[in-house]
């Protein structure tokens, strides 16, 4: 039996060391600001005043669903009863949790079509790389693996999307758009019995629903490749139609984009993975399942591709998710519905207004400006975005995407007023008939002016040493 230790003396020696290792690494002087509380916090709200924000107006970010979302989300997000779970708890200890995500998988699955999900990828990109990852494993067992190296996108895709696939070990095969749709001939021309894929979002990034979509399944079918769907516009066929009934094979969607969690910001997303019942072995582990009215947590199977993230995901962003769903219930068509109108609407009132829109005809949630009949007085789509900071908006998604010169993409969400679609109209209108030298020379209004854009994403000011400098 071992001696009994003698707890005083082992707790003086612990001390002794823990203060040699603590004078170690003292600093004497820490040179942080000494600042009263009324100083920090005015710095602070001075800061937050500086910044917009879905809370502080109109965000029309095309591609980024920048939608303004019940604070009634956050409000469960935070629950203490949720927050305070740990990853590593015993199943039996967090049932509720496996639950929610248990069901809402299947959630996923009726407003998708798809047979199962898996919610562990955390943004629209991890999604993508999740279902390119399962694409080659389901050409791998085929025995196609060698075989299946080629990828098709079209040039209208979102850059995420030839990104994935790259990634994931593929060759990518851009085709060219016609009249801002898929020019099904130069598809049929890329197909072959090298393809694994072609992605595709519809609507696609000029916010044109693909009519063709059910001949466009039957050639990818053909050649026994799959369909993949980008399902980070969903806002806009949301109850309305499912990638399912399209004919695609696997899909990711943007919880943080159309359920509940603005994009945007850098922030936690969520890119849940959705499939057809012949890939779901290939799905990543674990899975939740319920046995016998338990909830547990399946690692057990062989082929799938593996973990892609830390835990099970997200589970904030898929808690709102599951909130909003629930919220919602079968109003989530009138989402799409509204989403489409305030796009057309808006749309239409900039036409107007004397902006140009390439391929012209109905839109989905969003739609494409061509701001290059400006480039004659030498006015960028750049310079119209700054301006539109003074008039107290944030500006759309502007360069994107590349088949259209001098892009602005907007996005306006069903969350918005007519009111706000008007004014932001006007501002539009009013702004393209002012002199070049307030444009160029816009934000006038604000507090930070032209900024060297890639500078200002690579070289932050994120403390108060940091600000006294400039
Ligand atoms: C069409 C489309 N695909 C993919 C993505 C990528 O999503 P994430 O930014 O979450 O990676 C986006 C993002 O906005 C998108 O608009």
């Amino acid at each position: 039996m071992m001696a009994k230790y003698d707890e005083p003396l082992l707790n003086e020696i612990e001390e002794e060391e823990e203060k040699e290792f603590l004078e170690g690494i003292e600093r004497k002087e820490l040179n942080i600001p000494n600042l009263s509380e009324r100083e920090v916090m005015r710095h602070f709200i001075h800061l937050s005043q500086m910044n917009y924000g879905i809370d502080t107006g109109f965000y029309p970010l095309g591609s980024c669903t920048m939608k303004y979302n019940m604070k009634l989300l956050e409000k469960v997000a935070r629950n203490d009863k949720l927050n305070f779970v740990h990853p590593l708890q015993d199943e039996t200890t967090i049932q509720g949790c496996l639950e929610i995500m248990y069901k809402l998988e299947k959630m996923l699955c009726e407003i998708t079509g798809m047979d199962a999900f898996s919610l562990q990828p955390c943004a629209g990109a991890h999604g993508e790389f999740t279902g390119m990852l399962i694409t080659r494993a389901y050409f791998e067992k085929k025995g196609e693996g060698d075989i299946r190296k080629e990828v098709i996108v079209p040039d209208s895709a979102h850059g995420t999307n030839p990104a994935s696939a790259k990634m994931a070990g593929f060759e990518v095969v851009e085709i060219a758009s016609k009249e801002g749709r898929v020019d099904i001939d130069a598809l049929r021309h890329a197909l072959s019995e090298e393809t694994a894929a072609f992605m595709l979002t519809n609507p696609n990034t000029l916010g044109i629903f693909e009519k063709d979509i059910l001949e466009i399944a039957k050639e990818v079918k053909k050649v026994g490749a799959l369909l993949y769907y980008d399902g980070a516009n969903l806002n806009a066929i949301m109850g309305k139609t499912t990638p399912a009934k399209m004919g695609f094979d696997i899909v990711h969607l943007n919880l943080h984009k159309t359920f509940g969690t603005p994009h945007g910001g850098g922030g936690p997303g969520a890119g849940p993975v959705g499939v057809k019942a012949y890939l779901e072995e290939f799905l990543p582990v674990p899975r939740v399942v319920e046995r016998n009215g338990k909830f547990m947590l399946d690692y057990d199977r062989p082929n799938s591709i593996g973990k892609v993230s830390l835990f099970y995901g997200n589970f904030a962003v898929l808690l709102k998710a599951y909130a909003y769903i629930m919220y919602k219930g079968k109003e989530l068509e009138n989402v799409a519905e509204r989403a489409v109108l305030n796009s057309n609407y808006l749309m239409e009132k900039l036409r107007n207004a004397g902006c140009e829109i390439p391929f012209y005809g109905r839109r989905m949630h969003e739609f494409v400006v061509s701001l290059a009949n400006l480039k004659k007085r030498g006015i960028r789509a750049m310079d119209v975005a700054k301006r539109l900071l003074d008039y107290g908006f944030h500006p759309p998604t502007v360069y994107f995407p590349l088949i259209v010169e001098e892009a602005f993409m907007i996005e306006p969400t069903e969350e918005e007023s007519k009111e706000t679609l008007d004014a932001f109209a006007e501002a539009m209108e009013k702004i393209m008939h002012e002199d070049e030298e307030t444009l160029k020379n816009a934000p006038h209004n604000m507090p930070v002016k032209r900024v060297d854009e890639a500078k200002a994403a690579k070289d932050m000011i994120l403390t108060w040493k940091d600000l006294k400098k400039v």
